[in-house]
C-alpha cells in the first residue's frame, strides 16, 4: 500500500505520522516511512531554496517547482518504488499534492500538475485537516525561524488550493481526512476510526 501525507505546514503532519506507522505496524504491516523533500541530493537543492537566509539569491519559482519534481522522481526510483517491491507499505510525508498546493501560488496549476504526471498515484491520500489559525500558532509557538511559506496569507491560500486538488483526485484514490485540530493524544482514535473500513476484511 502507498500513502502520501498531506497537509499544510504546522498541520501537525509529522506527529499524525508516527501516530499512523504505529497504527499500521499494530495491523501487521511492514512500514517504510519517507518523506519529501528527501534526503538524496536533489532534496538538499530544494532545502537551500527554502531557508531564507538564501534570500540574496532570486527565486525563480518555475526552478523550484522544477527542482521538487527531480527530487521526486528520484525519490520514487532510489526509495519508493523499491520499498513497494517488498511489499513495503509506504508512508510519504508531502507528494506531488504539496507541489500542486504551494508552486501553484506562484506559478499556473496546470503547469504544475504537467511537470508531476509521472509520479505513481498513491492509494490513500491521507489529508491533516487543520485550521489555519491552529497551524500558525504551532508554528510560532514551536519554531525560531520560517521557512518560505510559513505565513498565514500564504498558508490559507495554500489550504484553498489543497481542497482544490483533493476534489479533481478524489475519484482516482481513496481520500481519508485527519482532524489536525485534535490534541495529541486523541490521534490514534481518529486514525483507527478513520482507517478501519480500509482494513475490513482483514484481520
Ligand atoms: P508539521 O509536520 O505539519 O509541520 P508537526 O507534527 O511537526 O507539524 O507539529 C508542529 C508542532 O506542533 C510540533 O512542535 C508538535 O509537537 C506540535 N503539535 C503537533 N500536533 C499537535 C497537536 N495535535 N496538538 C498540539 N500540538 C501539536
Ligand atoms: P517539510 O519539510 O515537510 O516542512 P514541514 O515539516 O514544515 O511540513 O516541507 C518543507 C516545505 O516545502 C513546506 O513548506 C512545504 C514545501 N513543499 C513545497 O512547496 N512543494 C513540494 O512539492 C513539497 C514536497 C514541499
Amino acid at each position: 500500500m502507498f500513502i502520501a501525507v498531506e497537509g499544510i505546514d504546522g498541520s501537525g503532519k509529522s506527529t499524525t505520522i508516527k501516530e499512523l506507522k504505529r497504527f499500521l505496524e499494530a495491523k501487521g504491516e511492514a512500514v517504510y516511512l519517507t518523506a519529501e523533500p528527501t534526503s538524496l541530493a536533489t532534496g538538499r537543492i530544494v532545502r537551500n531554496f527554502l531557508g531564507e537566509t538564501n534570500s540574496d539569491t532570486p527565486l525563480i519559482h518555475e526552478m523550484l517547482a522544477l527542482s521538487f519534481a527531480a527530487d521526486r522522481i528520484n525519490h520514487l526510483r532510489e526509495e519508493i518504488w523499491p520499498a513497494l517491491r517488498k511489499k513495503q507499505t509506504v508512508i510519504t510525508d508531502r507528494y506531488f499534492f504539496s507541489s500542486i498546493a504551494y508552486q501553484s501560488l506562484n506559478v499556473s496549476y496546470e503547469w504544475v500538475k504537467g511537470i508531476n504526471r509521472f509520479a505513481t498515484l498513491p492509494d490513500v491520500l491521507v489529508f491533516v485537516d487543520v485550521k489555519v489559525d491552529k497551524a500558525v500558532e504551532r508554528l510560532t509557538k514551536f519554531r525560531d525561524s520560517t521557512e518560505l511559506y510559513e505565513k498565514k496569507e500564504l498558508l490559507q491560500q495554500i489550504d484553498r488550493n489543497y481542497r482544490e486538488v483533493i476534489k479533481e483526485f478524489e475519484d482516482k484514490l481513496k481520500v481519508v481526512y485527519l482532524d489536525g485540530n485534535l490534541e495529541i493524544s486523541e490521534i490514534y482514535g481518529d486514525i483507527e476510526k478513520k482507517f478501519a473500513p480500509l482494513f475490513a476484511g482483514k484481520k
